[in-house]
């Protein structure tokens, strides 16, 4: 499938036109972001090391029934994806306490969330991603009722799913972060999923393994990234 222009370039990966306007190719790139791009630097691999591993998670996600953007792998560092029209809105879902719950809430690090805790976010850099509920999507028109029903059962559904397959790694999934679109009147999960947008920890030693790494400048990011891979049979090229 060949690239036919830029559609749109994100902190991480830059999406590319292609003859067929339902297709899209996603690019994942070096360049890594925390703290709504305030952080970013290039880290070698990275591209390869997600746009894998993220074939790998959609592919077992599709197998288990949930329906994705994602089409084929076409490189080391790019995918085919279904052409969408993305929802503003980021669905996050927490096993454990971390991150923004913990400076939100006080509560402490590592704290078992039964159940889950499931927050919206709206995809808005520039306002931090502010914290959002259903009344303001409702509101705003960001997505109707029906489809705020249908994110929140595909991401409950992805968090039965990739609990299971990484705690068969050895890892405990803490928390992560999806992002949904439409496409021909169905909700599709789309982006990706990697470390980038997760929370994962070694279930032994609770070390962490996933882009709080490069947040909290703990060094062996990428390292760490293809080490979580590997435990749950991810075949790096
Ligand atoms: P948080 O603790 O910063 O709210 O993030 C919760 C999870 O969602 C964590 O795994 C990181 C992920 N996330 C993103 O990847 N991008 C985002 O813009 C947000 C708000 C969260
Ligand atoms: N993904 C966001 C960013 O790149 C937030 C984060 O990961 O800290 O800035």
């Amino acid at each position: 499938m060949n690239k036919t222009g830029v559609l749109y370039a994100g902190k991480a990966k830059t999406v590319h036109t292609t003859e067929d306007p339902e297709l899209l190719v996603l690019e994942f790139r070096n360049d890594t972001s925390a703290f709504d791009g305030e952080k970013i630097e290039q880290l070698e691999r990275k591209g390869q090391v997600n746009n894998e591993f993220n074939a790998f998670i959609m592919q077992a996600l599709q197998q288990a029934g949930i329906n994705t953007h994602f089409v084929k792998a076409l490189s080391p560092t790019e995918s085919l994806v279904r052409n969408m029209k993305m929802i503003p809105v980021e669905c996050v879902v927490r096993n454990r306490a971390a991150g923004s719950l913990v400076r939100r809430l006080g509560v402490a690090e590592g704290e078992i969330l039964d159940p889950p805790v499931f927050e919206f976010f709206l995809k808005d850099d520039a306002r931090h991603d502010p914290m959002i509920n259903e009344s303001h999507i409702a509101t705003f028109g960001w997505a109707t009722a029906a489809e705020v029903t249908r994110m929140k059962e595909l991401t409950l559904a992805v968090n039965a799913v990739l609990k299971k397959l990484f705690a068969d790694g050895g890892l405990l999934l803490v928390d992560y972060k999806l992002e949904f679109g439409r496409f021909n009147g169905e909700i599709l999960l789309g982006d990706e999923f990697s470390p980038d947008g997760c929370r994962l920890w070694d279930a032994q030693t609770l070390e962490k393994m996933d882009k709080d790494r490069f947040r909290q400048d703990l060094g062996h990011v990428i390292e760490s990234y293809e080490e979580v891979g590997r435990r749950i049979g991810v075949q790096f090229s």
